[in-house]
C-alpha cells in the first residue's frame, strides 16, 4: 500500500492589532484588518504531518497525542479546499494518483500550552494547510493558502509568513481578498525581539471564537473600535513598521491590546482574560518605560492572560535586569525555564 507524507512546522503568530469580531462565520470574515508578528520558526510552533492513502478508512486528526474530532465544520472546509485544488489538479494531469479522493491521517504536535491565548489555533491550521498543501503538491502561493488557513482559524492567515504580517479584511462577500501579505520580513527589522511570560497554561474558558461573538453581539465599544479606532491604526502601524520607529510601534501595540480588552470587559455578561498577574506585568511595562524615559518595552495580551513584551535587542539585558529584579526579588517568582535566544524566549513564571 503506498502512503503519501508531508510533514511542516508553523511557528505561532502574536497580533499587536487585534482581530476581534467576525462579519460572517461562516466564511471567518473579521470585522477589521489585524497585524501581527510571527514568532521565530524554532520557539513556539506546531509540528504536522498528513498523510493519505488509498486504504484510509476515515479522516483522522491527532492532537497533542489524542484523536480530536474532525467534525467541525471549519476543519472540514479547509480539507474540502484543499482537496478541491488537488481535484483540479488531477483533472488537468490524468496521471497524478487521487489523492483527493482518500482520507487523511493528520498527527500534529505544538510544543507550548494548547488554548491558552498563545495562539495555537494560529500555529495549528497554518500547519495543517501547509502540510496538506505540500502533500498535495499544490501550486498556489502562501497568500492564496492563507484563505484556506483563515476559515480555520482566522489568525492563522497570518502564520504562513514570518516577521511583520497584515490580514487585510477585504470586502468581498465571498472572501476572495481576505488573506495575509507580508509588511516587513523579520531581517529588514532584525533588532525587534519578542519575550513570552506564561502567566498560565490552562485552558480558557471561553474560546477566541465564542468570546468574540459575544463582544460583537453586545459591545457598545466594540462599534467605536472597528469603525474609527482599529482602521486608522492599520494605516498607521504599518507605516511604524515599515520606518522601524519602535516608539510608535510600541504605543500603538499597548493601546490596541488595552482596546481589545476593554471591549471584551464591556461585553455582556463581560469577558476577562487578563489577569492580576497581567495587570502586574502592564504596570511593571508602563514603571521601565518611564524609569527609562522612553519607551523600551511594549506588551500584548491575546484572548488569555499570558504577557508578550516586544521589545529592541540593545534594550535586552537592562529590561531583563529589571523584570527579573522586580518580579522575582519583589514577587518571589522563580522563572521556571528561559531560553538564551529570543524572538521566542519563553519566561514561565510561576506566582
Ligand atoms: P488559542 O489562544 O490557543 O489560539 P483558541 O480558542 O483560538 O485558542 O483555539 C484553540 C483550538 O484550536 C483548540 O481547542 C483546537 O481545536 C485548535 N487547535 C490548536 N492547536 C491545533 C493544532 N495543532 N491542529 C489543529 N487544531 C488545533
Ligand atoms: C485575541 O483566530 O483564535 O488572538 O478565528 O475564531 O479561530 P477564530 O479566532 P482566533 O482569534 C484570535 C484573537 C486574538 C487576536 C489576534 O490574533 O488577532
Ligand atoms: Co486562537
Amino acid at each position: 500500500m503506498t502512503v503519501y507524507v508531508a510533514s511542516t512546522t508553523a511557528p505561532v503568530n502574536i497580533a499587536t492589532l487585534k482581530y476581534w469580531g467576525k462579519r460572517d462565520a461562516n466564511l471567518n470574515l473579521p470585522t477589521n484588518s489585524s497585524i501581527s508578528v510571527t514568532l521565530a520558526q524554532d520557539d513556539l510552533r506546531t509540528l504536522t504531518s498528513a498523510a493519505t492513502s488509498e486504504r484510509f478508512e476515515k479522516d483522522t486528526l491527532w492532537l497533542n497525542g489524542k484523536e480530536e474530532s474532525l467534525a467541525n465544520k471549519r476543519t472540514q472546509d479547509c480539507l474540502q479546499d484543499l482537496r478541491d485544488l488537488r481535484h483540479q489538479l488531477e483533472s488537468q494531469n490524468p496521471s497524478l494518483p487521487k489523492l483527493s479522493q482518500w482520507k487523511l491521517h493528520i498527527v500534529s504536535e505544538n510544543n507550548f500550552p494548547t488554548a491558552a491565548g498563545l495562539a495555537s489555533s494560529a500555529a495549528g491550521f497554518a500547519a495543517l494547510v501547509v502540510a496538506i498543501a505540500k502533500l498535495y503538491k499544490l501550486p498556489q502561493d502562501m497568500s492564496e493558502l492563507s484563505r484556506i488557513a483563515r476559515k480555520g482559524s482566522g489568525s492563522a492567515c497570518r502564520s504562513l509568513f514570518g516577521g511583520f504580517v497584515a490580514w487585510e479584511m477585504g470586502d468581498a462577500e465571498d472572501g476572495l481578498d481576505s488573506m495575509a501579505v507580508e509588511v516587513l520580513p523579520l531581517e529588514a527589522w532584525p533588532e525587534m525581539k519578542a519575550a513570552i511570560l506564561v502567566v498560565s497554561d490552562v485552558k480558557k474558558d471561553t474560546s477566541s471564537t465564542q468570546g468574540m461573538q459575544l463582544t460583537v453581539a453586545t459591545s457598545d465599544l466594540f462599534k467605536e473600535r472597528v469603525t474609527t479606532v482599529v482602521p486608522k491604526r492599520f494605516v498607521e502601524m504599518k507605516e511604524a513598521i515599515v520606518n522601524r520607529d519602535f516608539t510608535k510601534f510600541a504605543e500603538m501595540t499597548m493601546k490596541d491590546s488595552n482596546s481589545f480588552h476593554a471591549t471584551c470587559l464591556d461585553s455582556y455578561p463581560p469577558i476577562f482574560y487578563i489577569n492580576d498577574t497581567s495587570k502586574k506585568v502592564i504596570r511593571l511595562v508602563h514603571s521601565i518605560n518611564a524609569f527609562f524615559n522612553e519607551t523600551v518595552v511594549a506588551y500584548t495580551f491575546d484572548a488569555g492572560p499570558n504577557a508578550v513584551l516586544y521589545y529592541l535587542e540593545k534594550n535586552e539585558n537592562k529590561l531583563f535586569a529589571f523584570l527579573y529584579k522586580l518580579l522575582h526579588q519583589v514577587d518571589g517568582w522563580e522563572p521556571k525555564y528561559n531560553k538564551d535566544q529570543l524572538n521566542g524566549f519563553i519566561n514561565t513564571f510561576e506566582n
